[in-house]
C-alpha cells in the first residue's frame, strides 16, 4: 500500500522541525516505516540548490521560485514518490505552500507562476495533509533569533513575515480538507499532542 504525505508548513520560529521529528517517531513507534524529510532539500541536488537559496541574493522573485521548484523536483523524483511508493509515510518540514506563501504571498510573484512550475514540476503529487503551525511572527522572529545565526529569508523584516503568515492562512482556508491550522503558541507538548490526534482523526494510521 501507498505511503502517506504529510507536510509542516508555517512561518519562522513555529516550531516545525521539532514537531516533524515528534511526528514521525511516534508513527515509527507505531511500526510504520517512516521517512523525515525536509525543504529545501532532502536530496543531494536539493541541498546543494539550498545552500545557494539560504546564502546568496537577492533574486528575481520568478529566478527564486524556479530554484525552489527545481530542488523540489529532486525531492520529489528521487525521495518522496519512491518512499510513499514503497509503502513508506512521509513527513516533510515545508513543501510547494512554502513557495505560495513565501514567494507568492511574502514576495509578490503572481500566483500564476506557482500554478505552472507545480504543474511541471509535481507530476500531480499532493500531500495527504498538511499541519500549518500558526504563530504571530513577532514571535516566530524572536524564536529564531533566540536560536542564533538567521538566514536570508529570516531578515527579511516584520511586513514580509505578516504576508506569509497571512498566506499560509489563506492556502489552509482554501483548502479545508488537506489543511489544518494549530495554535503554535502551546507548548510543544501540547502542539505535539494535537498534530497526533489531527493525524489519526484524518489517516487513521494504524
Ligand atoms: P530553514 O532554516 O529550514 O528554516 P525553517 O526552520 O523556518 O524551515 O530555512 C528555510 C527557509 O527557506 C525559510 O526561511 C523559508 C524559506 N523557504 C522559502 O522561502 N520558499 C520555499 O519554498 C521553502 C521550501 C522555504
Amino acid at each position: 500500500m501507498r505511503g502517506r504525505f504529510i507536510t509542516l508548513e508555517g512561518g519562522e520560529g513555529a516550531g516545525k522541525s521539532t514537531q516533524a521529528r515528534r511526528l514521525a517517531d511516534a508513527l515509527a513507534a507505531q511500526g510504520l516505516p517512516v521517512l523525515r524529510t525536509r525543504e529545501p532539500g532532502g536530496a543531494p541536488g536539493a541541498e546543494a540548490v539550498r545552500d545557494v537559496l539560504l546564502g546568496a541574493g537577492p533574486w528575481d522573485g520568478v529566478a527564486e521560485c524556479m530554484l525552489h521548484f527545481a530542488a523540489r523536483r529532486e525531492h520529489v523524483a528521487r525521495s518522496i514518490t519512491p518512499a510513499l511508493a514503497a509503502g513508506i509515510w512521509v513527513v516533510c518540514d515545508r513543501f510547494a505552500d512554502s513557495t505560495l506563501a513565501y514567494q507568492c504571498f511574502g514576495q509578490g510573484v503572481p500566483r500564476a507562476v506557482w500554478d505552472g512550475l507545480a504543474e511541471i514540476a509535481l507530476d500531480g503529487l499532493r500531500p495527504d495533509l498538511t499541519l500549518v503551525l500558526d504563530l504571530a511572527p513577532e514571535e516566530g522572529l524572536a524564536r529564531a533569533a533566540a536560536r542564533g545565526e538567521t538566514n536570508r529569508y529570516e531578515r527579511m523584516g516584520l511586513g514580509f513575515h505578516a504576508r506569509v503568515r497571512d498566506g499560509f492562512r489563506a492556502i489552509a482556508a482554501a483548502e479545508p480538507a488537506r489543511c489544518t491550522v494549530l495554535d503554535a503558541t502551546d507548548t510543544p507538548e501540547g502542539v505535539a499532542a494535537a498534530i497526533l490526534a489531527t493525524v489519526r482523526s484524518r489517516l487513521s494510521p494504524s
